[in-house]
């Protein structure tokens, strides 16, 4: 079932997600209409929070296709970062430049309760860092700067 996306300034996507203690077959399920959300509007990662849901899970659209990650954690994080073009399906139309990490290295577990390693870099390593970002209630729009954000107030405002 194709979710319905949560578009800013909607609160869900300030609050900060709960850890997911057990892989319930609801939670299967909510990982199940998550992808299908993501392909259906041609994203490539989506949080939980993004459809509703305040608990950490995310799906990235990974060389694979697109994969759950339950309760991810960064492991590493490069020092040095890269400024990249990035949107997001709860701000339609809108793309901003964001400073990340290059690298990172993410720990988690998949649908099974299987632990998971990835390291990741380039926009694979950009989408886990935006996603992570929602599970805490992080936006894009948090990482501009004071004077990016006044040029972008009235495009936001129409979101
Ligand atoms: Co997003």
């Amino acid at each position: 079932m194709v979710l319905e996306i949560k578009k800013y300034p909607n609160p869900i996507l300030r609050k900060k997600s709960e850890e997911i203690k057990e892989i319930t077959p609801e939670i299967k399920e909510l990982v199940f209409n998550m992808k299908e959300t993501m392909e259906k509007n041609q994203g490539v990662g989506l949080s939980a929070p993004q459809v509703g849901v305040s608990k950490r899970i995310i799906i990235v659209d990974t060389p694979e296709g697109p994969k759950e990650f339950i309760n991810p954690k960064f492991f590493k994080k490069s020092k040095e970062t890269e400024l990249g073009e990035e949107g997001c399906l709860s701000f339609p139309r809108l793309f901003l430049k964001i400073k990340r990490s290059k690298e990172v290295l993410v720990k988690a577990k998949d649908i099974d309760g299987k632990d998971l390693g990835v390291e990741a870099n380039g926009i694979l390593a950009r989408i886990f860092q935006h996603e992570i970002d929602h599970l805490d209630g992080i936006l894009f729009i948090d990482k501009i700067s004071f004077w990016q954000r006044i040029k972008i107030k009235r495009k936001l405002k129409n979101i």
